[in-house]
């Protein structure tokens, strides 16, 4: 009898046949990125779970080291940080301040560990009393060529810390080009740029703004961030951003998004980047936790289908955890 349709199932018939044909490879430790939030306190024992991220933590420098510790015992190999400063104001200035919590906690980082990979988040929000990415008027309008300078700023004080690569996450039109140019003047020119690119203003960072308490006090980010509705104009923004000399691209959120992924992957040739945020990450755990799903499956699944998009690089809260049962190669 002639065969008159696919027998997709004979590839599928022993773990040995699948695994012959499997197009994408499963997880590697090295590819995978690690954020963590740290807290400036005098006290070193503060940890504080994050209510809406469990298994995630605001962590004083001396709790960071700890947990940073363990995790590069598992075989971590970059982290990303983000701070939390004692006080904000309307000028973000604890966000490059010498001695501000994320200067420091690079510092100790790259004391402790120099071949860990230290990348830091460049954005004001966690530092402005009115918790937006730029600067305010008092009409409520961000100011983009205002904040240049104080992302440039910011972006200088982390490679003087010693951090290995500055990921501006503001979604400011120019940002790569200043920031760029700010390294380049003070000598860093082999400090990469990790853009936040295609940064869509997205509901999945719910979680996140409790995380870094850096919820805008009033309006959303919307005049700055992408509209979710938008695929070509992720073009525009990955392509802008290369121009102006970003090393590699973030895309984010991840999962809603492996259209995107796949498209930038298509256009231009730098590293790319999944960023799995926050809300991603509560809801597999909220599902997990209830029952619902499998968690470690579906944690596992939802990393290999932005792996199958495209990314080069995996931002994820579940970095930590994955290596830690010995789930990446
Ligand atoms: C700061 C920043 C945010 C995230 C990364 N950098 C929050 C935001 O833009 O509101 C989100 C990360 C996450 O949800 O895990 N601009
Ligand atoms: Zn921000």
């Amino acid at each position: 009898m002639d065969t008159v349709f696919h027998r997709g199932r004979r590839l599928r018939r022993s773990p040995q046949l699948r695994a012959l044909v499997r197009e994408t490879a499963p997880l590697l430790a090295e590819e995978l990125i690690m954020p963590y939030f740290v807290v400036e306190t005098d006290d070193q024992s503060f940890r504080k779970e994050v209510a809406s991220m469990p298994g995630q933590y605001q962590l004083s420098l001396g709790q960071l080291e700890g947990q940073v510790e363990q995790a590069v015992d598992n075989g971590l190999g970059a982290v990303l940080l983000f701070g939390i400063p004692a006080s904000k104001d309307a000028q973000a200035s604890a966000a490059y301040a010498e001695n501000g919590i994320v200067q420091e906690a690079v510092r100790l980082l790259k004391r402790r560990w120099p071949q860990l990979v230290v990348i830091t988040d460049v954005c004001l929000c966690e530092y402005m009393s009115h918790g937006h990415c730029g600067i305010l008027t008092p009409h409520g309008a961000v100011l983009n060529d205002e904040t240049l300078p104080l992302l440039a700023k910011t972006a200088v004080s982390h490679a003087r810390a010693g951090a290995d690569m500055v990921a501006p996450s503001d979604m400011m039109d120019g940002r790569v080009a200043a920031i760029r140019q700010a390294l380049d003047a003070v000598g860093f020119v082999q400090t990469p740029v990790l853009s936040y690119a295609v940064k869509y203003a997205s509901a999945y960072y719910g979680p996140f703004r409790d995380a870094a308490e850096s919820a805008p006090a009033s309006g959303d980010r919307k005049s700055y961030q992408m509209d979710s509705a938008n695929a070509r104009e992720a073009l525009l923004e990955a392509r802008a951003d290369v121009a102006e000399g970003a090393d590699a691209l973030i895309i984010k959120p991840a999962g809603p998004y492996g259209d995107i992924i796949r498209l930038v992957r298509d256009a231009v040739d730098v590293p790319l980047c999944a960023y799995q945020v926050s809300g991603e990450y509560s809801m597999i755990c909220a599902a997990g936790q209830n029952g619902w799903i499998d968690q470690k499956a579906v944690m596992l699944e939802s990393l290999l289908g932005l792996k199958r998009a495209g990314a080069d690089m995996l931002i994820t809260y579940f970095a930590e955890g994955i290596l830690r049962q010995g789930l990446a190669r």
